[in-house]
């Protein structure tokens, strides 16, 4: 007989197993408390959006656009549709669509998966799961500092040392566009110190020149006019107020003038955080994007982390374990016993507890060997002796050489509860 051919998952697209789900929930948890606390409201918007989002929201010439999207036409009706790879351009485009700016600013914030089509390597996947904030409808570097105020404090309600802060300022378009043509005057110059790959980009993108790895052109790449030195005086006062107000908090921080980031709809402040050489996190202003997608102008400054990313750092920060799928083990053997133990399970739900109730057959010691691996803090039987008597019998599973206990069906709750009290809540509503 041929042997049937296993289907696998898509390459660069991760299950997240149960034994990963406490840092997901960890995470999960502190990024609601957080973003409650600088009072961001949740938005949830669909995975799928129309192709032309991003192309005109994210840029026609970025990588992303160019060669990471997953894009398809809609059989139905011929639609052209992409798998989002990133949220801010469809935040942007619900706000626009359901005017959620009428009354004034909003703070909102989402997290979900996200898509692109890049090389999966560690921390690199083509599904991969953002937490993102925006803040839309303020023009200050106050806004640009809190985004990046809530960054930090995530950072140390993780307990995450060791993420550091790089910031830059593009300015406003026009003085980019002064500075792209300094630059292409400058390389001109200096043509006959070009390699092939910068000739060819000297005049479609000089930017990406700066990029360059190659030794021979460092120094004249050095040298090269700096976008700093053509910011006006408004992006100037706006860069340098972001810094006097992370000074006073003590965020320490590096400016990075090479910092631009992959999307085409930022200006004034970018920054990313930085930890062991990866970009866990990355944001900024894009004052430009509610206008270009057909809103009503207006400032807007955020940011995403990658979750994976994030978590990788929480695991190597903390000694490993697993989550406790539950509570309580009911074990238990015979019809009537059975019976009463499906009560007991649900009572004890009522009241709080994770159960599981042993399912199927089977003899007291492997029902043990379940409960045991479920990692619950105690067992709970009823075999036919118990159910005779309406007692039931405690196993403290956690306590080494604990012996058997006796109670009555009737005060069980009230006695483990008691008894509990102290671990309960602590792993109750897993996802
Ligand atoms: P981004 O820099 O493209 O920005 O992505 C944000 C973060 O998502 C990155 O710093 C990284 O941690 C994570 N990430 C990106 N690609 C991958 C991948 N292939 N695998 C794993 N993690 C990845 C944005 O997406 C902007 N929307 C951020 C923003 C919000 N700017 C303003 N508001």
């Amino acid at each position: 007989m041929s042997k049937i051919e296993k289907i696998r998952g898509v390459r660069g697209m991760n299950d997240v197993l149960p034994a990963d789900a406490r840092w997901w929930r960890r995470l999960e948890e502190s990024v609601a408390a957080t973003m409650a606390a600088y009072g961001y409201q949740r938005i949830r918007t669909p995975i799928v959006e129309p192709t032309g989002l991003f192309v005109r929201g994210i840029g026609e010439v970025t990588d992303i656009v160019e060669k990471e999207m997953y894009s398809f036409v809609d059989s139905l009706n011929g639609e052209a549709l992409t798998l989002r790879p990133e949220c801010t351009a469809g935040v942007v485009r619900a706000v626009i669509e359901h005017n959620l700016l009428y009354d004034g600013p909003k703070r909102l914030w989402y997290t979900g998966p996200m898509f692109r089509h890049e090389r999966p390597q560690k921390g690199r996947y083509r599904q991969f799961h953002q937490v993102g904030a925006e803040a839309l409808g303020f023009a200050g570097p106050d806004a640009d500092c809190e985004v990046i105020l809530l960054c930090q404090r995530l950072w140390d309600d993780l307990g995450l040392a060791g993420i550091s802060l790089e910031i830059n300022s593009l300015g406003q378009p026009p003085e980019r566009v002064a500075h792209r043509e300094a630059l292409i005057a400058y390389f001109e110059a200096h043509v006959d110190e070009l390699d092939a790959d910068a000739r060819r980009r000297l005049h479609s993108n000089p930017l990406r020149i700066l990029d360059t790895k190659n030794p021979v052109m460092q120094g004249l790449v050095e040298a090269a006019p700096r976008l700093a030195d053509f910011l006006g005086e408004e992006s100037r006062a706006h860069f340098e107020s972001l810094q006097t107000m992370l000074r006073s908090r003590n965020i320490p921080f590096r400016i990075n003038p090479r910092l631009v980031r992959g999307l085409d709809y930022y200006n004034l402040t970018v920054f990313e955080w930085v930890a062991d050489g990866l970009t866990v996190c990355g944001g900024g202003r894009y004052d430009p994007l509610i206008g270009m997608l057909g809103g009503k102008p207006a400032p807007a400054c955020g940011f995403a982390l990658g979750v994976e990313r994030i978590i990788e750092l929480m695991r190597a920060e903390a000694d490993s374990g697993v989550d406790p799928a539950c509570d309580v083990y009911v074990v238990h053997q015979g019809e009537a016993a059975g019976l009463l133990a499906l009560g007991l399970a649900e009572r004890l739900r009522d009241r709080g507890l994770d159960v599981i109730l042993h399912c199927g057959e089977g003899s007291f010691k492997s029902q043990f060997k379940r409960a045991d691996a479920s990692l619950a803090t105690v067992a709970l039987i009823i075999g036919e002796e118990e159910a005779a008597g309406s007692r039931v019998g405690v196993k403290w599973l956690r306590e080494a050489g604990a012996g058997q206990q006796s109670v009555a069906l009737a005060d069980i709750d009230e006695w483990l509860i008691d008894r509990m009290s102290g671990s309960i809540d602590e792993h109750t509503g897993d996802d």
